[in-house]
């Protein structure tokens, strides 16, 4: 992981070299749409209220939970008691992110996504309200969290979220067995070279004829730029778009140049 004045330092990089979005530089007529549509509408949806008041609750949440630590790999790590507002404060992508993530759903209408890292559901929450005829699977090691998680989405009355509970080494595989085709994912947790390649493959293997796939924290470390570079070079994938926090692949057969945009965001 980068201390926070190498990740300033890569920061100020993409700031200075990215596009500003305004069209220049721009040569796809998907960017261009989704730039214009997705990426700075700027207009207030219902839902960004009540999703955000669920994480203001989540910040002030005192209560102590187990919490199982998969930071080693396929066995759980360690399990560590920790405070439900802390883990809010450090693991939840900030709204900005969360808000770009169900403004995609609603605007390219995914039927199946996936989502690796849960936590307590606030971007599954955005992934699901996107669109009612969505079917979201949201997968979760922790059960502590996803407990919480569980509530949440109860509260907020998503019909269309599924959460499956277990390590991702052993529950990714038959989930997507069993869906057969992915439209849309956001892989948000474990963040090292091997295992994110390894969930970008198996989501490959599954994806539909046109898919997106959204990686979060692309710039957190080496392994993450080089897991980062892996994926940009894959044949299979048309094109990219690099928002420094996130990092967005197209699948799609039909696009038949590859290209990689860096845009401010
Ligand atoms: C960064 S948090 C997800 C945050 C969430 N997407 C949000 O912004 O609202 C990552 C989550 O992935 C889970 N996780 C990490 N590695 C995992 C693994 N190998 N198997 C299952 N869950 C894992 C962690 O327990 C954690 O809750």
């Amino acid at each position: 992981m980068f201390n926070r004045f190498q990740l300033a330092k890569k920061y100020l990089q993409y700031f200075i070299s990215a596009s500003n979005g305004k069209g220049h530089g721009i040569h796809s007529p998907f960017v261009f749409d989704f730039v214009k549509h997705v990426l700075n509408d700027k207009a207030s949806y219902h839902c960004y209220q009540t999703i955000e008041q669920k994480r203001k609750v989540l910040l002030q949440d005192e209560s102590i939970i187990d919490v199982e630590d998969f930071g080693a790999g396929s066995s759980i790590f360690k399990t560590d008691k920790r405070v439900v507002k802390d883990i809010a404060a450090s693991s939840l992508k900030p709204k900005k992110y969360g808000q770009l993530l169900y403004r995609m759903v609603q605007y390219y209408k995914p039927e199946s996504i996936v989502e690796l890292g849960t936590s307590f559901g606030i971007t599954s929450a955005y992934l699901a309200s996107g669109n009612e005829h969505s079917v979201l699977n949201t997968c979760e090691g922790s059960s502590s969290i996803a407990s919480i998680a569980k509530q949440n989405f109860n509260e907020l009355r998503l019909k269309n979220v599924q959460i499956i509970e277990g390590n991702f080494a052993n529950t990714l595989r038959p989930l997507l067995s069993k869906l057969k085709t992915v439209d849309f994912a956001f892989i948000d947790g474990n963040h090292r070279q091997e295992p994110t390649i390894n969930y970008f493959q198996q989501l490959l293997e599954h994806s539909a004829k046109s898919a997106i796939l959204v990686f979060d924290d692309i710039h957190w470390s080496n392994e993450m730029e080089a897991a980062w570079k892996l994926i940009k070079q894959h044949p299979q994938v048309t094109l990219t778009i690099d928002l420094f926090f996130i990092g967005i692949v197209l699948i799609n057969p039909d696009f038949k140049n590859k290209q990689q945009f860096t845009i401010r965001y």
